[in-house]
Order: C-alpha cells, then sequence, then structure tokens
C-alpha cells in the first residue's frame, strides 16, 4: 500500500494551555514495498507520526493516504477498524502489552478479534511463533515466564498473526542485546524481502538505518529537515550533527581516511562493503 502525507499537522490536546504541536508541514511518500528509517532526535516527533498510519492518531490538519483510504481531521474512527488489521505496530517494549495465561492465547487475541476462528488462529499462531525464532511448544507457556528478548517476540509475534500489508516498528530492538538486536533486525528484513511488506523503522541506530533502508526520513523539531537514500542523507554530515544526530560509523571512518591521507574517496561508502573498498583503493595507491 502507497502511504502519502499532506501537509500533515498534528497538535496533541488542541485548544487548551496544553496544546504542543508535535508535527507540521509533513509531505511525503511511502511506496508499497519498500523499506523506510526515521531518525531524529528524543521529541522530534517519530512515534507522533508512527501512530497517523493506522488512525491511532489522527491530523489535526492536512492529510495521510494508507492505500486507498484517506485520514483527515473529520475521519470517524468506526472507518478506520479495516486500517488497524493492514497496519501493523511493533511498538516500543510491546512486550508490555502481552496480557493471557499462555503465549498462544496471547498471538490468537488479534486475529480473533477481527473474527478469525479460533482452529484458524491457532494455526496462525503456530506459523508465526517459529517465524520469530520460538518453538510450537511455547505456545502453551505463559509469555510471563520467559526471557525479555524472548517475550519481545511473542509480542512480535501477535503483530505477524494479523499478516499485517505494512509493517510499523518503533525502535523494535531497544533494550536487547546486541545479538538479540542482529536476529530481530534480520527477521524483519526478511518478511519485507520474502512476502514484500512496507516497512517503516524508527531507529536510533543509524547503522540499522544505513544497512536496511530504501529512504530515509529524518525528523527535526516536528517537521522533515532531510529525506533521501542513506547515501544521500548520510552526506549531510554537518547538518545532522548539529541536530543532535550521528552519521554511521563507517561514514565517520572514511572522513577520517580522506584526512589522514589527504585525499578524496571517490566511491560512495556506507556500509562495510564499500567500506573494504575504498581502503583498498588506497592501498594500492588508486585513490
Ligand atoms: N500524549 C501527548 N500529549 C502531549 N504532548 C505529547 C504527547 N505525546 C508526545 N508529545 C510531545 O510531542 C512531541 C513529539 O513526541 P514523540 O513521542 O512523537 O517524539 P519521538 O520522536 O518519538 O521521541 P523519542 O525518541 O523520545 O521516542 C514531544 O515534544 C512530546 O513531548
Ligand atoms: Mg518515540
Amino acid at each position: 500500500m502507497d502511504i502519502t502525507f499532506n501537509k500533515l499537522e498534528h497538535k496533541y490536546q488542541p485548544h487548551s494551555p496544553f496544546e504542543r504541536l508535535a508535527l507540521y508541514d509533513i509531505n511525503s511518500a511511502i511506496s508499497s514495498g519498500s523499506y523506510v528509517a526515521i531518525i531524529g532526535h528524543t521529541g522530534s516527533g517519530k512515534s507522533t507520526i508512527l501512530q497517523h498510519l493506522n488512525g491511532l492518531l489522527k491530523p489535526t490538519s492536512g492529510s495521510i493516504t494508507i492505500g486507498t483510504q484517506t485520514i483527515d481531521p473529520t475521519k470517524k474512527p468506526k472507518d478506520l477498524k479495516q486500517l488497524r488489521k493492514k497496519v501493523g505496530i511493533v511498538f516500543q517494549f510491546p512486550e508490555h502489552q502481552l496480557f493471557e495465561e499462555t503465549i498462544e492465547k496471547d498471538i490468537c487475541f488479534g486475529p480473533m478479534n477481527f473474527g478469525v476462528s479460533e482452529k484458524d488462529a491457532r494455526e496462525k499462531a503456530r506459523k508465526v511463533i517459529e517465524m520469530v525464532g520460538l518453538s510450537e511448544e511455547y505456545l502453551q507457556k505463559s509469555p510471563f515466564d520467559l526471557s525479555g528478548g524472548q517475550m519481545r517476540r511473542v509480542a512480535i509475534a501477535g503483530v505477524l498473526a494479523m499478516e499485517p500489508e505494512v509493517l510499523v516498528l518503533d525502535e523494535p530492538t531497544a533494550g536487547l542485546d546486541p545479538r538479540g538486536r542482529r536476529e530481530i533486525m534480520d527477521l524483519f528484513y526478511k518478511l519485507h524481502q520474502d512476502q514484500n511488506i512496507t516497512t517503516i523503522l524508527v531507529t536510533h541506530s543509524m547503522e540499522d538505518a544505513a544497512l536496511y533502508a530504501d529512504d530515509i526520513i529524518v525528523l527535526n523539531k516536528g517537521t522533515i529537515m532531510i529525506q533521501g537514500s542513506p547515501l544521500e542523507v548520510f552526506s549531510e554530515t554537518e547538518k545532522l550533527v548539529k541536530v543532535g544526530l550521528d552519521v554511521p560509523e563507517v561514514v565517520r571512518f572514511k572522513v577520517l581516511l580522506e584526512q589522514k591521507f589527504g585525499t578524496t574517496l571517490s566511491s560512495p561508502c556506507i556500509n562495510q562493503e564499500d567500506l573494504v573498498k575504498a581502503v583498498q583503493t588506497l592501498v594500492r595507491g588508486e585513490a
């Protein structure tokens, strides 16, 4: 499903003394099947933008179009049910929302809420628990007997059981160890590739943004500051640093190399492979 933001604005608690302009003048397009990363300093509006993608929040002016549905300030909540089925959101610390006595019941909750039979929901639970790297035996356990990383996987399985067309991830690996982080990020990437799921990732990791995303949106104080491919975005080092963001380590390393060797590397450098090539060029004296 293509997604378009059209002059989207969001104010929290409008017309009150606590009014807060969280997003303004958001114009952007995310094409179906792409992988987009949203980065930005804390409070820049990342989570607010995500919640517009399945109608949890409505614009206070402007609109967002997801597939065939446009949400503007006049939209009624009852029209949004179908959208919630198609757009799955993995919130920050999703394991905080686990509540059923068994993992199976927790995973089945979403699909059954949308009219899937118990038998079919259980079938889906068996499928998704394996997708997140846990065996079928886990289904009868209590989610509260698991480690933090396993609970995260179960919560993610609950979102996948809805078979979303768009997957929205709000820092899905926060608080996990490096290995768990990599496994979860690889899982999402595989889903994106195998099933063509449009993926929108909010992350503080510039490495993940560079590694996985086709496009990056940089938010600053409620509006889009830069938007483009990882290469385009991470070429704007000065702008990023000014707003408290960083560039991937390989980009910093490339700049250091250039300073040390007093040269400019012509080839782009956004991941480790590029960096290896750049270093090879340097040692061969070809730069
Ligand atoms: N429920 C709310 N009521 C009032 N203001 C809010 C509410 N939620 C967020 N805000 C404000 O809106 C702005 C954007 O918040 P948001 O949570 O979208 O930022 P974020 O980029 O996700 O930050 P973080 O990186 O810390 O998760 C912030 O100034 C925040 O204080
Ligand atoms: Mg947030």
